[in-house]
């Protein structure tokens, strides 16, 4: 579990090594409703809370260096939460893209999408979707994905579907050909996957993608998070040894 230093660094970068930066980055945004309840509000004002969380988090990364940020906004699952929260969320998201891509344009952040784009999202957001990416298309700083409607499994169901519907003879079937296929063939693998509130899962976000993550998980409802909490999540992850299956080059005989 994430610890913050006691005292803060002068600089976000103090203590860390600037060439052992995470490139990609994913976040589970976790913890809003309980950030909520425990100040004796509710739950969507937890999510509201969070805005401000995802803002410092794009901050941090630019900071730091980190060219490709994902958020988990919305799940496949959580259309099976209350009418009125899963109403909330996608009006509050539309909100959020009207508010701050042009922010986030001047920033040099190129805003993306994973997830599908079924009839249960609502046009207005859509069209909020395709005007951000459609602004900060040219930007090169990061990469901001915003997982929305996303789920990992229908990620690679919707891959396999794509491959069996173009005809792909199963044995040119590889690790390339399904990467290919999935919903932004340019993401790279995940680096370091975050988690706030404590709960230590997936929870299927970017399944295929975390193969080889550094996953760390901290007690920060997400709310609280700040970039402050990204930089430490970055420190932990350069304590790590990352081995991707084979073995540290001094352990070599
Ligand atoms: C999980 O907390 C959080 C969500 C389902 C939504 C997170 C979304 C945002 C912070 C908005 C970001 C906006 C954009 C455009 C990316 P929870 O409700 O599961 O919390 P709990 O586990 O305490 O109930």
């Amino acid at each position: 579990m994430l610890a913050l230093p006691a005292t803060p660094p002068a600089s976000l970068l103090d203590g860390l090594d600037p060439h052992g930066i995470p490139r990609h980055v994913a976040c589970v945004m976790d913890g809003n409703g309980r950030w909520a309840e425990r100040r004796g509000l509710v739950r969507t004002a937890g999510h509201a809370a969070g805005e401000e969380a995802l803002l410092d988090a794009v901050e941090g990364a630019l900071a730091l260096g980190i060219e490709w940020l994902t958020v988990f906004a919305f799940s496949t699952e959580n259309w099976n939460r209350p009418a009125d929260e899963v109403a909330f969320l996608m009006e509050f998201n539309r909100e959020v893209l009207a508010r701050h891509r042009h922010r986030l344009h001047e920033q040099g952040v190129r805003v993306r999408f994973i997830g599908r784009r079924d009839e249960k999202v609502p046009p207005a957001l859509l069209d909020h979707m395709d005007r951000s990416i459609e602004l900060t298309r040219d930007n090169t700083r990061c990469t901001l994905t915003i997982a929305f409607n996303y789920g990992g499994q229908a990620e690679l169901v919707d891959a396999v579907r794509a491959m069996v519907a173009e005809g792909v003879d199963p044995d040119d079937i590889d690790v390339e050909r399904i990467r290919h296929h999935l919903y932004d063939p340019e993401m790279p693998d995940v680096d370091l996957f975050v988690r706030t509130s404590g709960e230590m899962r997936i929870s299927n976000f970017l399944l295929w993608q975390v193969a080889y993550s550094e996953l760390v998980f901290t007690d920060a409802l997400w709310p609280d998070f700040r970039k402050e909490h990204l930089a430490a999540a970055v420190a932990e992850y350069q304590r790590r040894e990352r081995r991707f299956g084979g073995l540290l080059t001094e352990a070599a005989p």
